[in-house]
């Protein structure tokens, strides 16, 4: 297969590669890109949650030169006993009861945004509604000035493009957004000393343990860090879920009849369609997998897409439904570095289902118009997703 045709399915359609290779090739290494590749559910839950010896701290990635790099110290990037301090003073302000209290607020915005588009029987649901709501979420917990959120979007796509490349030394774009973006959040930490708000970094200042509390870089990787993990995947989520439903029309019936579904018909698409497909790790040790020795310091890929629909453990795992029960998959990752965000994604998507069934009988990918595939070989949706819509 061409290189080009290699890159467009496992931009639109990795799941037969993924089949093969948990069935040929459950450890793979890419001689090119030297990468060990790992495909099988239980050795991608292995690699993800085991720190000692799949380690998340990247050895490109220079921590003397903070100054330059607002993702230096990054709860995501950090094995313990690093990690385990950021995530218990971060967890202290980013709270499932703050997300939670975001409900009425979210679904404001979501109204908004589909009140906007009344009368209009197609549209782009990345643009008017996938896109700007995570987005805009993002920036009203951390207490951003709305008119700032433009150059939010900026930012944020710089980083996603360095993430989708996958670890790398900077480049002169990354290195000028890494100085807009901190110095930017440190006016706006400056601000918070002097003046609290009701705002997540006004929490972020205050949360501490044993008198310890975030620094300076780490409340800069921390805010960074949201921009980033926060923003393309929950697009990729809400536009994933367009997708499947269009695969499935029959589930938009189901959900109108039966409401109660909407919780496991997004888990559902969490595991059929994963919006991370893949997350990296580094090797501390050699570490033997289905039989293959990865040498100490390899950057290893841990497949979570295919994972998600290893037959091992998922029954009918090609199959796509809305009532599985017992749904194991692993879209948010496993272990430490489980997503922090993971009931914000959920609600926002909750919300945005109800909103949907609420308003229109189906919503369907547009006959003629096409979607466009994210290019990127970590994350998994849709740039462009134009819909037909059926009101009620
Ligand atoms: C559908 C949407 C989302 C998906 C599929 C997703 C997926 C993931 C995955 C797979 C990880 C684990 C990374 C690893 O093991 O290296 C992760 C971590 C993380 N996510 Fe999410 N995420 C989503 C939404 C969000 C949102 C909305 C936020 C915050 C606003 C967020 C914040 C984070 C943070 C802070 C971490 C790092 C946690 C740690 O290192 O301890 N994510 N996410």
């Amino acid at each position: 297969m061409s290189s080009d045709r290699f890159m467009l399915d496992l931009y639109t359609n990795p799941y037969p590669w993924y089949a093969a290779m948990r069935e040929q090739s459950p450890v793979l290494y890419d001689q090119q890109r030297h990468i060990w590749n790992v495909f099988c559910y239980a050795d991608v839950k292995r690699v993800l949650s085991d720190p000692a010896i799949f380690s998340s701290e990247s050895p490109l990635r220079n921590r003397s030169a903070g100054a330059q790099n607002v993702f230096a110290v990054s709860m995501i990037n950090s094995d313990p006993p690093l990690h385990r301090s950021l995530r218990a003073l971060v967890s202290q302000a980013f709270t499932p009861r703050m997300v939670q209290n975001l409900a009425p607020r979210i679904a404001a915005l979501i109204a908004e945004m589909l009140d906007a588009l009344t009368d209009q029987p197609s549209f782009d649901c990345i643009d008017a509604l996938a896109y700007p709501l995570p987005v805009m979420v993002i920036a009203e917990m951390l207490g951003i000035p709305v008119e700032d959120r433009a150059q939010f979007k900026k930012w944020s796509d710089v980083f996603v493009s360095e993430v989708n490349l996958g670890p790398r030394v900077p480049n002169p774009e990354m290195q000028q957004a890494n100085r807009e973006l901190g110095a930017y959040f440190a006016s706006i930490i400056a601000q918070r000393r002097k003046e609290p708000r009701n705002d997540l970094i006004s929490a972020l200042l205050e949360a501490e343990i044993n008198g310890q509390y975030l620094t300076q870089q780490e409340l800069l990787g921390f805010c960074a860090l949201l921009l980033v993990a926060g923003n393309e995947t929950t697009t990729n989520l809400l536009g994933n879920l367009i997708v499947t439903f269009d695969e499935h029309p029959e589930v938009w019936d189901a959900l109108h009849a039966e409401p109660a579904l909407v919780d496991s018909a997004i888990e559902e698409v969490l595991r059929y369609r994963s919006p991370v497909k893949a997350m990296f790790r580094f090797t501390r040790e050699d570490v033997e997998l289905q039989g293959q020795l990865i040498p100490s310091n390899s950057m290893v890929l841990a497949w979570i897409g295919s994972a998600n629909r290893d037959e091992t453990v998922f029954p009918q795992a090609q199959q796509f439904d809305p009532r599985r029960a017992g749904n194991q998959h692993i879209a948010f990752g496993y272990g430490i570095h489980y997503c922090l965000g993971a009931p914000l994604a959920r609600l926002e998507t909750k919300l945005v289902l109800e909103a949907l069934l609420q308003r229109y009988h189906s919503v369907r990918c547009h006959p003629t118009l096409p979607a466009e595939p994210v290019q990127s070989p970590i994350t998994f949706g849709l740039s462009k997703l134009p819909v037909q819509v059926r009101p009620l």
